[in-house]
């Protein structure tokens, strides 16, 4: 399902402008949604998710107007949530909150509510763990829990907020994963402040930052946002400094070796060098002046 956002803004108190005019349209598939700490995203996606309500401008999940109250009551059906802090029940089991969270979704039969928890279980990795409270969980098996609830009703657009914040290696890759494989049959919309987390997901992203979108587009393209302003620099002497960002230091041996996003050529000796995402990532947030 499509998601069509024209001058959608969101003032909070009055005086803080979480989202700024936004144009964007989201195709169904999987999104990503990449920017730094306070850009919007989450402002952004309790929106779509029908929780917020817009300040001004027009935000469509399908056909479902999100400014009128029936628009957010539809779209609550048809989408799972994953917010960025999901409060989980510490005793009850995984199996026990699941089965909790479909009752308060409205799933009476228990029958086909106790065989749709069983196969969520399956689905997200943690069937074998069933019956253990949720206050033994890791961090990653907490963040599958919380994903197997957003897909009890089923839903045509998956929104995740941060899902991989604070997951170890391993349990990044295994959930990326994951939504990868669910978005093979609806909508996902993934945000997150790491590169590494689109790179490897989504074919198309937005780039969010103070409220704004600075990018949107297929993900590969991100990297143009750098061409041309892309250096290393090997030097024994102190760090590079001027108008530029650091975006790697190596240590090689005598000296170290640096990547530097930078308009102009930061020294005689800096190689300029092919972009890659990340720096595509570094050189749209200098030019809106966010540090990294
Ligand atoms: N409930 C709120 N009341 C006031 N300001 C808020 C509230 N929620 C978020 N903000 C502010 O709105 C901006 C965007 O926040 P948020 O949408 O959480 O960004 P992100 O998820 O990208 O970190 C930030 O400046 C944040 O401090
Ligand atoms: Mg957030």
């Amino acid at each position: 399902m499509q998601i069509e956002i024209e001058r959608l803004s969101k003032t909070y108190g009055g005086n803080i402008q979480a989202l700024k005019e936004i144009d964007l349209v989201i195709p169904s598939g999987m999104f990503g949604l990449l920017g730094p700490n306070g850009a919007g995203k989450t402002t952004l996606m309790r929106i779509l998710a029908g929780i917020l309500r817009p300040s001004a401008g027009t935000a469509r999940v399908g056909m479902y107007d999100l400014k009128t109250n029936e628009g957010r009551l539809a779209v609550k059906r048809v989408l799972g949530y994953l917010p960025q802090e999901l409060g989980v029940y510490p005793d009850l089991t995984a199996g026990e909150f699941l089965d909790y969270i479909g009752i308060l979704k409205g799933m009476r039969n228990a029958t086909a509510r106790h065989a749709r928890v069983h196969e969520l279980l399956e689905t997200v990795g943690l069937a074998e763990v069933a019956t253990r409270p949720l206050k033994a969980f890791s961090g990653g098996m907490k963040r599958r829990i919380g994903i197997a609830q957003a897909l009890l009703n089923d839903p045509q657009l998956l929104i995740v907020d941060e899902p991989t914040a604070g997951l170890d290696p391993e349990e990044r890759i295994r959930f990326r994963n994951l939504l990868v494989t669910l978005a093979g049959d609806r909508s996902v919309l993934l945000s997150t402040h790491i590169v590494e987390d689109i790179a490897q997901t989504c074919p198309r992203l937005a780039v969010l930052s103070a409220g704004r979108v600075m990018f949107q587009g297929e993900t590969r393209e991100l990297l143009q946002a750098a061409r041309g302003q892309v250096w290393t620099l090997d030097t024994t002497g102190p760090a590079p400094v001027g108008d530029l960002t650091v975006v790697s230091a190596l240590n090689v041996g005598a000296g170290m070796r640096y990547r530097v996003v930078a308009k102009e050529r930061p020294n005689a000796a800096a190689q300029q060098v092919e972009p890659n995402l990340e720096d595509g990532y570094v050189a749209l947030m200098r030019r809106n002046g966010t540090a990294l």
